[in-house]
Formats: structure tokens, C-alpha cells, sequence
């Protein structure tokens, strides 16, 4: 038994179904089979003895005598008896007549089945014997084995309370056999047709559940090569059906969480970059002020002052490590911004100082329109880096021209212009300046400044982050004047109040 188990547990799933489908139905065939046989039999019985009954009854009735005074039973015409013997026996019916004193007193072709005392005693009971298959008892010529067996019913008649008879009639049981035999026969065919049938149906339906199981295994086997794309067609509402959903939820939210993995790589990637833009810049003021000590050309006066500036960059560039290379902000997008309101005229002042060394090798003049205590509202190390990569760009597109840098106060904030009469933009090239990595012309790679095509597309970032607003107007082969505004702490506050509203 165990080692069955086993091998039925070492089976193929879908051999296992089979076995199951087919074990089921073939056993309820076969209780079904028994329980036909058993009830056709029964009622086969019952209509033959239905029948000796009622020729039983009609040969009583046609010669039992009565004294017609007392009414009395006196006993049987024989002459009736007779014809009666010779009428049934045409059918194969045999009877016999019984005194109360068990004396045969009339027996068909020698028929004459001895009767037990206690069969006698539920005789005088009332009770009619049934008997499904004796062995015949005709005459003492015919040997007992050689005929085929009888039904046999024996039935007591009686006048009043008081038995007066007792007949014994029985048929051949062989038609009843033969029949018999042929419903078996039938059904055996049956049952074989059946169980093929169920072979059959039991092969595709566990073929059905196997396929998708296997459908499934084939899928999964792909979401573990890293495929998640995959999903499965979704075929009923059953267990596997169910599996199939789960899976699909499954694949869905690995992709989701692959892409956001890839989404958090390329924020960290473009962070990376960003943060790296920003540190060229002061790093390109230091190294140049190292340079100008090197070679001994800044004036004594100016020692200090250049020294200060040194100072104020690796400030920033600390400030910038600190802030900004940090993880959590990395993953989340966020800039840190501390705003607050400080002279920007002193800032470009210094700006250009810084970049006017660099103004003067392309042939630029760098030209500062800025009233004295300009103010801005901005966070200052950004104010910084916008004012420079907007300036650094008009000094690198332009050669032998003017740089203007205007600003004025308005109403609700301050206004700054950096306007050059350098190459200039198509409106093609205007129109996709702000993206990431974008260059009007690739050939301007690896230039002394200009690198990466990635300054404008920080600056217009930090710009909203401050809630203000950057444009450009520019010409191919005249110029670009770039604009950018900054609100004040005012106009902000109301902005955002607005919004919350
Ligand atoms: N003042 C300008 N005049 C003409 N073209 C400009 C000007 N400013 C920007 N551009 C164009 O816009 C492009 C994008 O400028 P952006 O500052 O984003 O990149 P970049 O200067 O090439 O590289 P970097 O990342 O080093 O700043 C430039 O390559 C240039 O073609
Ligand atoms: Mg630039």
C-alpha cells in the first residue's frame, strides 16, 4: 500500500488526474451496474410469481367444490384439474395439490415438491411461500441435475378461518436466466464502452489543467531569468485561474518596482551629474586666482580681496558636499534651499571679476548696468550658479562682442538681463535649450567651457524651484539676451497662498 502511494506520488501530475478522474467514474459505473442487476432481478422475480399466483388462483377457483348447504369445502374436480394440468403445462407450469393432512392430492406431470414442517407451519399461517430457484421435482424418471431449475410458489387456500388446500406451482427459471444473462452481457459492454469513453475524456481534461500548470511553470521561468513583462492570458475562475491573477499581480509589481529602482538610478545619475556641474564652477575661480598667484599677475592690492574670493568658493564647495551629496536627498529630488534677501549687485560684482579674465581672452567686455543695493530674494549659492552659467554662456558664445548684465527692482521682485551680441539661436535651438545634455551644435563639445549641454537645463530648475520665471529672445548671428525673474518674499508668500486655496 505505501509503495503505491509513493509511486502514485512519483507520477506525473497530469497521469495522477487520470487515474483519479477514471477511478471515480468507473467505480460509480460499476455500484451503478450492481444496483441495475440486483433491482431487474428482484422484479423479474416478482412478475413470475405474480403470475404463478394468479394461475394458481384461477385453477383453485375453477375446481374447488363447496357443499352448496353448508358451504363446506368437499374437495377438487378432478376433470378440472386436468385441463387446468394441461392448459399450464403448454406454458411450462407444473402444480400440485395438497390435503391439509399433506397428502398430494393431484400433482401436473409428477410434479410434486415435498414440503418441510416448517414450511407447513407458515402455511397454516396464512403465508404464501416464494421460492426463487428449486430443483425440479417432476417425475422420478427425469434425473434432477439434467432440468433447468424452477420458481416455485406454494399457497395456502382457505374456507373461513380454516385452510382447506395448499397448491405448489412452479415454472423454468431459464428464460429468466437468459435474460438475466443478456442484461449482464449488455452491460458488460457498457461498462467497456464507458470506461474508454472515460479514459478519453479523463486524458483531455487532465491534458487542460496540465497545460496550464505548464503554461504557468514556462512564465515563471522567465520572470526568474528577469523577464516581467510576461503575463498570462487568463482562463477561468478556478484555482488556476486564480494563480494566473496572482501571478500577473505578481510580474506587474516586480516591473513596477524595476522601474522604480531604474527611475531612482537616473534621479542618482542625473543628481551626480548636477552636483558635479556645480562644483566646476567654483573650482575654475580658485584654480584660475591659484594661477594669476602662480605667475605673480594680480596686483598687490588686489592679493586680498583675491584670496577672500578663494575662500568664499571653498566655502561654497564645502557648503555644496554637505548639503547636497546626501543620500536621502538624492533618492527623494530634493534641493536644499535656504532664501533669504541679499545685495545681488555686490554678487555680480564679484561674478564678474571672476569671469572677466575669461571675457577678455574670447574679446568680450563684460559690462555691469546694476544700480548699487540691488536687492534679490533667493537662496544665495543658487542666485550664484544661475547668474554665472547664464553669463559663462553668453561669454562662450560670443567672440569679440559686449556683455551686458542689467538688473532693476520691480513691483514683486527683481528683473536680471544678460544680453550678448554673440552667435546667436534658431528658434529650432531656442525651443530645446532647457533640455538635459542639449548642445545647438555638437561640434562645440569639449570647448573650454561649455561641456556637457547640462547649465541651462540646472538653471531652469533652480529658477522654478525659486518660483520665478527664465526666457530668452534670440536671433541667429546677433545675439541672445536672457531673462530671469525672481519674486519677493511677498509675492511669493501670496503665490503660495493662492495655490493652497
Ligand atoms: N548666450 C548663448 N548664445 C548662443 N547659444 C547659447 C547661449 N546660451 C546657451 N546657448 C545654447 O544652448 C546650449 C545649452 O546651453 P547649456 O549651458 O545648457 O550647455 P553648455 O553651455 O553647452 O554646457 P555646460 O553644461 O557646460 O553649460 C548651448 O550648447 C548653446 O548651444
Ligand atoms: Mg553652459
Amino acid at each position: 500500500m505505501m509503495k503505491l502511494t509513493k509511486k502514485i506520488t512519483r507520477m506525473k501530475l497530469m497521469y495522477r488526474l487520470m487515474l483519479s478522474f477514471f477511478a471515480i467514474i468507473v467505480l460509480l459505473m460499476v455500484i451503478l451496474s450492481i444496483s441495475f442487476i440486483n433491482v431487474t432481478n428482484r422484479s423479474m422475480y416478482e412478475d413470475t410469481w405474480r403470475q404463478l399466483e394468479q394461475d394458481a388462483d384461477s385453477l383453485v377457483q375453477d375446481s374447488i367444490r363447496y357443499d352448496p348447504v353448508d358451504h363446506e369445502f368437499e374437495g377438487f374436480a378432478s376433470p378440472s384439474l386436468n385441463t387446468n394440468a394441461r392448459l399450464l403445462s403448454h406454458q411450462d407450469v407444473h402444480f400440485a395439490v395438497y390435503d391439509v393432512s399433506k397428502q398430494p392430492v393431484f400433482s401436473s406431470n409428477g410434479f410434486t415438491p415435498t414440503i418441510t414442517a416448517k414450511d407447513w407451519q407458515q402455511l397454516k399461517d396464512g403465508r404464501t411461500i416464494k421460492l426463487r430457484l428449486t430443483t425440479p421435482r417432476l417425475s422420478k424418471k427425469v434425473s434432477d441435475t439434467s432440468l433447468p431449475r424452477m420458481t416455485e410458489i406454494i399457497k395456502p387456500y382457505r374456507n373461513g378461518n380454516k385452510t382447506v388446500a395448499v397448491v405448489a406451482i412452479a415454472t423454468f427459471a431459464s428464460s429468466l436466466e437468459r435474460n438475466m444473462h443478456e442484461i449482464k452481457l449488455n452491460l458488460l459492454v457498457a461498462l467497456f464502452c464507458a470506461g474508454l469513453l472515460t479514459l478519453i475524456a479523463s486524458y483531455i481534461f487532465s491534458r487542460s489543467i496540465t497545460l496550464r500548470i505548464n503554461r504557468l511553470r514556462r512564465l515563471t521561468y522567465q520572470v526568474a531569468k528577469g523577464n516581467y513583462d510576461v503575463r498570462l492570458r487568463i482562463l477561468g475562475n478556478d484555482e488556476i485561474g486564480d494563480l494566473a491573477r496572482s501571478f500577473n499581480q505578481m510580474t506587474a509589481s516586480l516591473k513596477s518596482s524595476q522601474e522604480e529602482i531604474h527611475r531612482q538610478e537616473e534621479r542618482r545619475r542625473q543628481f551626480m551629474a548636477n552636483a558635479a556641474h556645480e562644483m566646476r564652477t567654483p573650482l575654475t575661480t580658485i584654480n584660475g586666482i591659484l594661477e594669476g598667484l602662480e605667475y605673480d599677475v594680480i596686483p598687490e592690492e588686489d592679493k586680498k580681496h583675491s584670496i577672500e574670493l578663494m575662500q568664499n568658493e571653498t566655502k561654497r564647495l564645502i557648503r555644496l558636499v554637505n548639503d547636497n551629496l546626501n543620500y536621502e536627498k538624492i533618492r527623494t529630488n530634493q534641493i536644499s534651499m535656504e532664501r533669504k534677501l541679499f545685495d545681488a549687485s555686490a554678487v555680480l560684482h564679484n561674478l564678474q571679476k571672476q569671469l572677466d579674465k575669461k571675457a577678455r581672452s574670447q574679446g568680450d567686455k563684460l559690462e555691469l548696468q546694476i544700480s548699487n543695493g540691488l536687492m534679490v530674494y533667493a537662496d544665495y549659492d543658487r542666485f550664484v550658479q544661475i547668474m554665472f552659467n547664464i553669463i559663462q554662456n553668453a561669454i562662450q558664445f560670443t567672440e569679440k562682442g559686449i556683455i551686458q548684465i542689467r538688473g532693476k527692482q520691480l513691483a514683486n521682485g527683481t528683473q536680471f538681463e544678460v544680453a550678448d551680441n554673440g552667435i546667436g539661436m534658431t528658434p529650432d535651438q531656442l525651443d530645446n535649450i532647457w533640455e538635459r545634455y542639449y548642445k545647438a551644435d555638437r561640434s562645440r563639445m569639449n570647448t573650454k567651457y561649455g561641456e556637457s549641454g547640462l547649465g541651462l537645463a540646472i538653471v531652469h530648475q533652480l529658477v522654478q524651484l525659486h518660483g520665478g520665471k527664465i526666457s530668452v529672445q534670440s536671433e541667429l548671428g546677433k545675439g541672445s539676451t536672457f531673462t530671469v525673474f525672481f519674486p519677493n518674499s511677498k509675492t511669493l508668500t501670496e503665490e503660495n497662498d493662492q495655490e493652497r486655496k
